[in-house]
Protein backbone atom coordinates (compact mmCIF):
# COMPACT_ATOMS: atom_id res chain seq x y z
CA UNK A 1 0.00 0.00 0.00
CA UNK A 2 1.23 3.23 -0.88
CA UNK A 3 0.64 6.57 0.28
CA UNK A 4 1.84 10.24 -1.02
CA UNK A 5 1.40 12.94 1.06
CA UNK A 6 1.40 16.51 0.49
CA UNK A 7 2.78 19.43 2.88
CA UNK A 8 2.26 23.30 2.15
CA UNK A 9 1.70 24.59 5.54
CA UNK A 10 4.23 27.63 6.21
CA UNK A 11 6.88 28.07 2.95
CA UNK A 12 7.98 24.54 2.19
CA UNK A 13 6.55 23.01 -0.24
CA UNK A 14 7.01 18.97 -0.14
CA UNK A 15 5.54 15.58 -1.43
CA UNK A 16 6.73 12.18 -0.15
CA UNK A 17 5.54 8.58 -0.83
CA UNK A 18 5.69 6.28 1.88
CA UNK A 19 4.36 2.47 2.39
CA UNK A 20 1.59 1.23 5.44
CA UNK A 21 5.15 -0.62 6.50
CA UNK A 22 6.38 2.74 7.26
CA UNK A 23 9.32 2.72 4.78
CA UNK A 24 9.93 6.55 2.77
CA UNK A 25 10.40 5.70 -0.87
CA UNK A 26 10.80 9.41 -1.82
CA UNK A 27 10.78 13.18 0.26
CA UNK A 28 11.16 16.24 -2.05
CA UNK A 29 10.96 19.65 0.02
CA UNK A 30 10.98 23.00 -2.40
CA UNK A 31 12.08 25.50 -0.16
CA UNK A 32 10.76 29.12 -0.85
CA UNK A 33 13.24 30.82 1.13
CA UNK A 34 15.14 33.27 -1.55
CA UNK A 35 11.56 34.53 -2.32
CA UNK A 36 11.00 35.72 1.04
CA UNK A 37 14.53 36.63 2.23
CA UNK A 38 14.41 40.10 0.99
CA UNK A 39 11.27 40.59 3.61
CA UNK A 40 13.07 39.09 6.31
CA UNK A 41 10.60 36.58 7.04
CA UNK A 42 7.48 34.56 5.68
CA UNK A 43 4.43 36.55 3.28
CA UNK A 44 1.64 34.35 3.61
CA UNK A 45 0.49 35.68 0.08
CA UNK A 46 3.39 34.90 -1.69
CA UNK A 47 3.82 31.40 0.56
CA UNK A 48 0.76 30.59 -1.52
CA UNK A 49 1.67 31.48 -4.47
CA UNK A 50 5.02 29.21 -4.68
CA UNK A 51 2.82 26.21 -3.31
CA UNK A 52 0.23 26.80 -6.12
CA UNK A 53 3.59 26.73 -8.87
CA UNK A 54 5.58 24.64 -7.45
CA UNK A 55 3.29 21.55 -5.69
CA UNK A 56 2.75 19.49 -8.49
CA UNK A 57 6.40 19.04 -10.35
CA UNK A 58 6.89 18.44 -6.55
CA UNK A 59 4.62 15.74 -6.44
CA UNK A 60 5.74 14.18 -9.65
CA UNK A 61 9.73 14.41 -8.44
CA UNK A 62 8.66 12.38 -5.30
CA UNK A 63 6.74 9.89 -7.46
CA UNK A 64 9.63 9.88 -10.38
CA UNK A 65 12.06 9.53 -7.20
CA UNK A 66 9.79 6.34 -5.88
CA UNK A 67 9.95 5.10 -9.25
CA UNK A 68 5.93 4.95 -9.15
CA UNK A 69 2.77 6.50 -11.19
CA UNK A 70 0.01 8.21 -10.09
CA UNK A 71 -2.32 5.34 -10.52
CA UNK A 72 -0.02 3.29 -7.90
CA UNK A 73 -1.07 5.44 -5.10
CA UNK A 74 -4.02 3.82 -2.24
CA UNK A 75 -4.46 7.17 -0.36
CA UNK A 76 -3.54 10.67 -0.20
CA UNK A 77 -2.42 12.56 2.79
CA UNK A 78 -2.70 16.31 3.52
CA UNK A 79 -1.27 18.13 6.42
CA UNK A 80 -4.63 20.48 7.18
CA UNK A 81 -3.70 22.24 10.46
CA UNK A 82 -2.23 24.36 11.47
CA UNK A 83 -0.75 26.53 9.32
CA UNK A 84 -0.84 29.93 7.23
CA UNK A 85 -4.69 29.05 6.24
CA UNK A 86 -3.89 30.22 2.27
CA UNK A 87 -0.87 27.78 2.19
CA UNK A 88 -2.63 24.90 3.77
CA UNK A 89 -5.54 25.02 1.30
CA UNK A 90 -3.40 24.36 -1.50
CA UNK A 91 -2.00 21.53 0.05
CA UNK A 92 -5.57 20.89 0.95
CA UNK A 93 -7.58 21.42 -2.20
CA UNK A 94 -4.77 19.25 -4.55
CA UNK A 95 -5.27 16.13 -2.32
CA UNK A 96 -8.73 16.39 -2.51
CA UNK A 97 -9.17 17.12 -5.75
CA UNK A 98 -6.04 13.75 -6.61
CA UNK A 99 -7.93 12.10 -4.00
CA UNK A 100 -11.41 12.30 -6.00
CA UNK A 101 -9.50 11.78 -9.50
CA UNK A 102 -8.06 8.68 -8.57
CA UNK A 103 -10.88 7.23 -6.33
CA UNK A 104 -8.71 6.84 -3.24
CA UNK A 105 -9.18 7.42 0.46
CA UNK A 106 -8.42 10.78 1.76
CA UNK A 107 -6.55 10.73 5.69
CA UNK A 108 -5.44 14.31 7.18
CA UNK A 109 -2.86 14.51 9.55
CA UNK A 110 -1.93 17.71 12.36
CA UNK A 111 1.20 18.99 11.04
CA UNK A 112 2.38 19.21 15.36
CA UNK A 113 1.96 15.60 15.24
CA UNK A 114 3.44 14.34 12.42
CA UNK A 115 6.41 16.43 13.71
CA UNK A 116 6.87 14.03 16.68
CA UNK A 117 6.22 11.08 14.64
CA UNK A 118 8.87 11.97 12.46
CA UNK A 119 11.02 10.67 15.68
CA UNK A 120 9.07 7.23 15.12
CA UNK A 121 10.46 7.33 11.67
CA UNK A 122 13.46 7.88 12.70
CA UNK A 123 13.86 5.65 15.51
CA UNK A 124 12.34 2.74 13.14
CA UNK A 125 10.22 1.50 16.49
CA UNK A 126 7.44 2.68 18.77
CA UNK A 127 8.56 5.46 21.00
CA UNK A 128 5.08 6.24 22.48
CA UNK A 129 4.10 7.08 25.32
CA UNK A 130 6.80 9.88 25.31
CA UNK A 131 6.68 13.50 26.08
CA UNK A 132 6.34 16.03 23.03
CA UNK A 133 8.24 19.29 22.34
CA UNK A 134 7.73 20.51 18.98
CA UNK A 135 9.76 23.94 18.23
CA UNK A 136 9.65 25.63 14.86
CA UNK A 137 9.08 29.15 13.47
CA UNK A 138 5.54 28.71 14.08
CA UNK A 139 5.29 26.75 17.63
CA UNK A 140 7.24 25.95 20.64
CA UNK A 141 4.83 23.01 22.46
CA UNK A 142 5.35 20.39 24.82
CA UNK A 143 2.64 17.17 24.69
CA UNK A 144 2.04 14.11 26.84
CA UNK A 145 1.76 11.54 24.04
CA UNK A 146 0.16 8.47 24.87
CA UNK A 147 -0.14 7.41 21.39
CA UNK A 148 0.69 9.00 17.84
CA UNK A 149 -2.44 10.25 17.75
CA UNK A 150 -3.52 11.47 21.57
CA UNK A 151 -1.72 14.50 21.91
CA UNK A 152 -2.21 16.48 25.38
CA UNK A 153 -0.70 19.90 25.46
CA UNK A 154 1.15 20.39 28.78
CA UNK A 155 1.93 23.78 27.97
CA UNK A 156 3.05 26.34 24.94
CA UNK A 157 4.20 29.67 24.48
CA UNK A 158 2.40 32.63 25.80
CA UNK A 159 4.00 35.34 22.93
CA UNK A 160 6.96 33.94 20.42
CA UNK A 161 7.61 30.89 19.17
CA UNK A 162 11.33 29.72 19.83
CA UNK A 163 12.18 29.65 16.29
CA UNK A 164 10.66 33.16 15.62
CA UNK A 165 12.75 34.49 18.75
CA UNK A 166 15.54 33.13 16.47
CA UNK A 167 14.71 34.39 13.63
CA UNK A 168 13.90 38.28 15.07
CA UNK A 169 17.43 37.74 17.29
CA UNK A 170 19.24 37.34 13.78
CA UNK A 171 17.25 40.24 12.35
CA UNK A 172 18.73 42.28 15.22
CA UNK A 173 22.01 40.82 14.75
CA UNK A 174 21.87 42.02 11.17
CA UNK A 175 22.60 38.15 10.45
CA UNK A 176 19.51 37.68 8.06
CA UNK A 177 16.29 35.53 7.39
CA UNK A 178 16.22 32.15 7.97
CA UNK A 179 17.57 33.28 11.06
CA UNK A 180 17.93 29.87 13.30
CA UNK A 181 20.83 28.50 11.52
CA UNK A 182 22.49 31.98 11.03
CA UNK A 183 22.54 32.74 14.50
CA UNK A 184 23.81 29.04 15.48
CA UNK A 185 26.71 29.36 13.49
CA UNK A 186 27.37 33.01 14.51
CA UNK A 187 27.20 31.82 18.21
CA UNK A 188 30.23 29.64 17.77
CA UNK A 189 32.56 31.94 18.29
CA UNK A 190 30.64 33.37 21.18
CA UNK A 191 30.67 33.11 24.83
CA UNK A 192 27.40 31.68 26.37
CA UNK A 193 27.84 33.83 29.58
CA UNK A 194 29.11 37.04 28.25
CA UNK A 195 25.40 38.08 28.87
CA UNK A 196 23.12 37.21 31.75
CA UNK A 197 19.78 36.86 29.91
CA UNK A 198 16.72 36.24 31.43
CA UNK A 199 15.13 32.42 31.61
CA UNK A 200 11.09 33.14 31.91
CA UNK A 201 9.28 30.73 34.03
CA UNK A 202 12.58 28.43 34.56
CA UNK A 203 12.28 28.65 37.85
CA UNK A 204 8.38 27.84 38.29
CA UNK A 205 6.39 24.98 37.61
CA UNK A 206 4.61 25.75 34.66
CA UNK A 207 5.24 24.13 31.02
CA UNK A 208 4.40 27.23 29.60
CA UNK A 209 7.39 29.31 27.54
CA UNK A 210 7.55 33.34 27.00
CA UNK A 211 10.31 34.48 24.47
CA UNK A 212 9.71 37.96 23.76
CA UNK A 213 11.17 39.80 26.91
CA UNK A 214 14.15 37.96 25.92
CA UNK A 215 14.29 38.98 22.31
CA UNK A 216 13.90 42.70 24.02
CA UNK A 217 17.08 42.29 26.54
CA UNK A 218 18.99 41.37 23.55
CA UNK A 219 17.53 44.23 21.50
CA UNK A 220 18.68 46.57 24.50
CA UNK A 221 22.32 44.86 25.17
CA UNK A 222 22.82 45.47 21.59
CA UNK A 223 21.98 49.04 21.27
CA UNK A 224 20.71 50.26 24.49
CA UNK A 225 17.31 50.78 25.79
CA UNK A 226 14.63 53.19 23.46
CA UNK A 227 15.86 52.07 19.75
CA UNK A 228 14.13 49.47 17.69
CA UNK A 229 15.29 49.37 13.90
CA UNK A 230 17.10 51.12 11.37
CA UNK A 231 20.64 50.47 13.46
CA UNK A 232 23.88 48.72 12.10
CA UNK A 233 24.40 45.52 13.70
CA UNK A 234 27.31 45.20 16.61
CA UNK A 235 30.83 44.81 16.21
CA UNK A 236 32.17 41.29 15.48
CA UNK A 237 32.89 39.87 19.08
CA UNK A 238 29.79 41.21 20.87
CA UNK A 239 27.84 40.22 18.05
CA UNK A 240 28.92 36.66 18.70
CA UNK A 241 28.81 36.61 22.01
CA UNK A 242 25.27 38.02 22.48
CA UNK A 243 24.23 35.08 19.49
CA UNK A 244 25.80 32.97 22.12
CA UNK A 245 24.45 33.89 25.03
CA UNK A 246 21.05 34.23 24.07
CA UNK A 247 21.01 30.59 22.28
CA UNK A 248 22.20 29.70 25.80
CA UNK A 249 19.12 31.00 27.14
CA UNK A 250 16.74 29.51 24.62
CA UNK A 251 18.04 26.17 24.96
CA UNK A 252 18.01 26.57 28.90
CA UNK A 253 14.70 27.21 28.98
CA UNK A 254 13.65 24.46 26.46
CA UNK A 255 15.71 21.57 28.18
CA UNK A 256 14.39 22.64 31.90
CA UNK A 257 10.77 22.45 30.87
CA UNK A 258 11.67 19.23 29.21
CA UNK A 259 13.06 17.82 32.04
CA UNK A 260 10.05 19.49 34.42
CA UNK A 261 7.68 17.51 32.02
CA UNK A 262 9.63 14.37 32.08
CA UNK A 263 9.59 14.53 36.22
CA UNK A 264 5.67 15.78 35.78
CA UNK A 265 4.33 13.45 33.73
CA UNK A 266 6.38 10.35 34.91
CA UNK A 267 7.87 9.37 31.01
CA UNK A 268 10.86 8.24 30.25
CA UNK A 269 11.25 9.19 26.74
CA UNK A 270 11.39 12.63 24.64
CA UNK A 271 10.43 12.99 20.80
CA UNK A 272 11.66 16.34 20.00
CA UNK A 273 10.70 18.14 15.96
CA UNK A 274 10.01 21.21 14.31
CA UNK A 275 12.93 23.07 13.02
CA UNK A 276 14.75 24.44 15.80
CA UNK A 277 15.72 21.04 16.56
CA UNK A 278 18.12 21.09 14.29
CA UNK A 279 19.94 23.01 16.51
CA UNK A 280 23.29 21.21 17.74
CA UNK A 281 23.41 22.91 21.13
CA UNK A 282 19.73 22.09 22.15
CA UNK A 283 20.49 18.95 20.80
CA UNK A 284 23.39 18.45 23.24
CA UNK A 285 21.36 19.97 26.03
CA UNK A 286 18.53 17.90 25.80
CA UNK A 287 20.77 14.25 25.00
CA UNK A 288 22.45 15.13 28.36
CA UNK A 289 18.45 14.62 30.51
CA UNK A 290 17.71 11.24 32.13
CA UNK A 291 15.56 10.12 29.62
CA UNK A 292 15.55 8.76 26.22
CA UNK A 293 15.79 11.32 23.66
CA UNK A 294 14.76 10.73 20.05
CA UNK A 295 15.86 13.56 17.37
CA UNK A 296 15.14 12.88 14.17
CA UNK A 297 18.27 13.45 11.04
CA UNK A 298 17.92 17.21 9.73
CA UNK A 299 15.37 16.26 6.61
CA UNK A 300 12.84 14.69 9.08
CA UNK A 301 13.13 17.87 11.81
CA UNK A 302 12.14 21.01 9.39
CA UNK A 303 9.09 20.78 7.15
CA UNK A 304 8.22 18.06 5.29
CA UNK A 305 5.67 15.59 4.21
CA UNK A 306 7.74 12.21 4.70
CA UNK A 307 6.37 12.93 8.60
CA UNK A 308 2.97 12.68 7.71
CA UNK A 309 3.18 8.92 7.95
CA UNK A 310 1.51 9.54 10.89
CA UNK A 311 -1.71 8.66 8.56
CA UNK A 312 -0.52 4.75 8.81
CA UNK A 313 -1.88 5.13 11.97
CA UNK A 314 -4.96 6.73 10.82
CA UNK A 315 -5.41 4.30 8.07
CA UNK A 316 -5.26 1.21 10.56
CA UNK A 317 -8.13 2.63 12.66
CA UNK A 318 -9.96 3.74 9.43
CA UNK A 319 -10.00 7.23 10.28
CA UNK A 320 -10.65 8.86 6.68
CA UNK A 321 -11.32 12.48 5.82
CA UNK A 322 -14.67 13.77 4.28
CA UNK A 323 -14.66 15.40 0.87
CA UNK A 324 -15.72 18.85 2.46
CA UNK A 325 -12.65 18.75 4.99
CA UNK A 326 -11.16 22.60 5.19
CA UNK A 327 -7.94 24.00 6.47
CA UNK A 328 -7.33 25.37 10.21
CA UNK A 329 -5.10 27.72 10.68
CA UNK A 330 -5.10 27.14 14.53
CA UNK A 331 -3.56 24.98 16.77
CA UNK A 332 -5.54 21.46 17.41
O1 LIG B 1 9.66 23.40 11.44
P1 LIG B 1 10.14 24.50 10.55
O2 LIG B 1 10.96 24.12 9.33
O3 LIG B 1 8.94 25.36 10.02
C1 LIG B 1 7.87 25.74 10.84
O4 LIG B 1 6.91 24.92 10.95
O5 LIG B 1 7.97 26.83 11.42
O6 LIG B 1 10.97 25.51 11.49
C2 LIG B 1 11.57 26.69 11.00
C3 LIG B 1 12.21 27.44 12.17
C4 LIG B 1 12.72 28.83 11.79
O7 LIG B 1 12.29 29.76 12.76
C5 LIG B 1 14.24 28.65 11.81
O8 LIG B 1 14.95 29.84 12.12
C6 LIG B 1 14.40 27.61 12.91
O9 LIG B 1 13.32 26.70 12.69
N1 LIG B 1 15.69 26.90 12.80
C7 LIG B 1 16.65 26.95 13.74
C8 LIG B 1 17.75 26.20 13.23
N2 LIG B 1 17.39 25.72 12.00
C9 LIG B 1 16.13 26.16 11.75
N3 LIG B 1 16.69 27.54 14.94
C10 LIG B 1 17.83 27.40 15.66
N4 LIG B 1 18.92 26.73 15.24
C11 LIG B 1 18.92 26.11 14.03
N5 LIG B 1 20.00 25.44 13.63
ZN1 LIG C 1 6.74 22.65 11.04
Amino acid sequence: MKFLALETSCDETAAAVFTDDLRILSSVVASQNELHVRFGGVVPEIASRAHLRNLLPVVDEALARANLKLSDIGCLVVHNTPGLVGALLVGVTAAKSLAFALGVPLIAVNHVASHIYACRMAAERDIFPCVGLVVSGGHTALFRCDTPLSLELLGTTRDDAAGEAFDKVAAILGLGFPGGPALEREARSGDPKAFAFPRSFLDSPTLEFSFSGLKTAVLYACHGQGVSKGIAPPADQKRADLAASFQEAVVDVLAGKCRQALQQTGLKRLAVGGGVSANLRLREKLRALDAEVFIPPLDLCTDNAAMAALAVEKWKVGDFAPPELDAHPNFL
